[in-house]
């Protein structure tokens, strides 16, 4: 068959499949397209589930879904903030040391999003978050796994997952860099799936003519990004059961944390969480509460059908105070359950402004939401949970600073200036007399991963007298 004769049957073969679910428009333009975009187009298509996007569209944008309905919504019981003085603690510490010195522990991060709100140019993972050394979130993090592993004498693997908009930047970005120091073979990039971006029509947006508009399917996708790509074969091959989970974006992030694996371990929760108290009632997170018995995170977006969630105790405080902070503890056994069980876990919709391609062909940037994402989260797994997922609280100012945008509540200058106030306490107690507001302030967390140690570690520095302080990963001065 000559080409014109393969483009043919490859176009009739891919309508005769959309064309059931109304979407054989995906095809539009198809005599305008030369080989490589067909090719490229077909390969999309191939990656969408159709039966799954029909069935989304059917409950979000074809009808209203009714809310879930609960007899009795109670508070989620909080791990207070762990201390050192405090005995329980110490022994959860002490489990959690344990696990690690074992090799029990590895480390997933979810870095597949977009990074829409935060508009830089690259995996936000990327980003040149130190204010004065311009070192970036990568490599914080990779400090954090340094620090850990010449603690504990173990290896943490450290499992990466990516999407299809940033995997090539960040695989090359980790090349470039030498892996951080790390072991190459220790760092695994995994690739989470795609789903078709959907119009008010409840048809699929095409992003130019030989693109289909696709977001990646939400930091639920980890589950079967994980299993599919072998992420849990290779754990299990370390002796590894354990998953500490977290985010790109929180540049504070304690991971690995022998307190919260610890607590884990001794609980039977399956998955654990830790939680931040919230600031404000309508603040933009997640609720942890006890569902008719079952733990989980409300969407703030649903506050207002949930409306005890606003509920106050007699001293004004909030009584669903327990925000989600985005960091888990997942056992790996119970990843692969929840993925047997996947058909059932539960779908999200938002409504975001998509730029598409009109029938005419014209490209069109909306000024006002006109698409659908649908999306998993990691947290709908506690839906799966046996036993009792526990939630432990952190410290806002000392692991929280996150950079979902430049400006504003979770924003880069907010997150640089709580991490100001932080290690400025440091320095201050390590004998550093300067004045530092308004000075730039780094520490690596592979220098020194808490005060104390700080503290001990940086006796003999000579701080200089002037600009900013950063100190990097083995005490030098950036
Ligand atoms: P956010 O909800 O902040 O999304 O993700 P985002 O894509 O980074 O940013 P916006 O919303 O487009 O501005 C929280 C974490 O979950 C990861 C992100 O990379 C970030 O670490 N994530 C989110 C994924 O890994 N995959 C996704 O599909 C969505």
């Amino acid at each position: 068959m000559g080409e014109r004769g393969a483009g043919v049957a490859e176009q009739d073969e891919l309508a005769a499949r959309l064309k059931p679910f109304g979407q054989g428009h995906l095809l539009r333009f198809w005599d305008e397209l030369d080989p490589y975009e067909r090719a490229a187009l077909a390969e999309q298509i191939d990656q969408i589930d159709l039966k799954l996007t029909e069935r989304l569209i059917s409950a979000w944008i074809k009808a209203t879904p009714a809310p879930e309905t609960f007899d009795r919504i109670d508070p989620m019981k909080v791990i207070p903030l762990p201390t050192p003085a405090s005995p329980d603690a110490n022994a959860a510490w002490q489990i959690g040391e344990e696990a690690l010195r074992a090799g029990r522990v590895a480390i997933v991060l979810v870095a597949g999003g977009q990074g829409t709100r935060l508009g830089y140019d690259g995996p936000k993972g990327t980003f040149p978050i130190g204010p004065a050394s311009g070192r970036t979130l990568f490599e914080y993090h990779a400090d954090r796994i340094h620090h850990a592993q010449a603690r504990y004498g173990c290896t943490l693997p450290w499992y990466i997952m990516v999407g299809e908009s940033n995997e090539t930047a960040t695989r090359a970005y980790f090349e470039t860099n030498e892996f951080l120091g790390l072991d190459p073979s220790n760092v695994h990039f995994f690739k989470q799936s795609m789903m078709p971006t959907v119009g008010e029509d409840g048809r699929i947006l095409l992003e130019s003519k030989s693109r289909v508009a696709m977001n990646p399917n939400g930091h639920g996708g980890c589950i079967p990004a994980l299993v599919e790509n072998g992420i849990i074969d290779d754990a299990r091959r370390r002796g590894i059961d354990l998953f500490s989970y977290f985010q790109v974006d929180n540049w504070a992030v304690k991971l690995a944390d022998p307190y919260f694996i610890g607590y884990h371990l001794q609980g039977d929760g399956e998955m654990s969480s830790k939680v931040k108290r919230k600031a404000t009632p309508r603040e933009a997170s997640g609720v942890f509460c006890v569902c008719d018995g079952k733990v989980r995170v409300i969407e703030y977006t649903e506050l207002d059908i949930y409306p005890a969630l606003l509920d106050t105790n007699a001293d004004g405080s909030l009584t669903h105070f327990a925000a989600n902070a985005g960091i888990h503890i997942l056992d790996i056994e119970f990843i692969e359950r929840v993925y047997r069980n996947y058909e059932r876990f539960p779908w999200h919709c938002s409504h975001k402004k998509v730029a598409h391609v009109r029938e005419s062909g014209d490209l069109v940037k909306p000024d006002e939401p006109n698409a659908y994402k649908f999306e998993t989260f990691v947290f709908d797994a506690l839906n799966y949970a046996d036993g009792h997922p526990i939630a432990m609280e952190i410290d806002v100012k000392t692991e929280y600073a996150l950079s979902k945008q430049m400006e504003g509540p979770g924003g880069v200058t907010e997150a640089r200036q709580l991490m100001h106030d932080y290690w400025s306490e440091w320095l201050r107690a390590a004998g550093c007399l300067r004045d530092l507001s308004g000075i730039d302030v780094e520490i690596s967390p592979r220098y020194a991963a808490s005060l104390e140690e700080f503290v001990e570690k940086a006796a003999d520095l000579n701080w200089p007298a002037s600009g900013p302080i950063a100190i990097g990963p083995h005490g030098e001065f950036l």
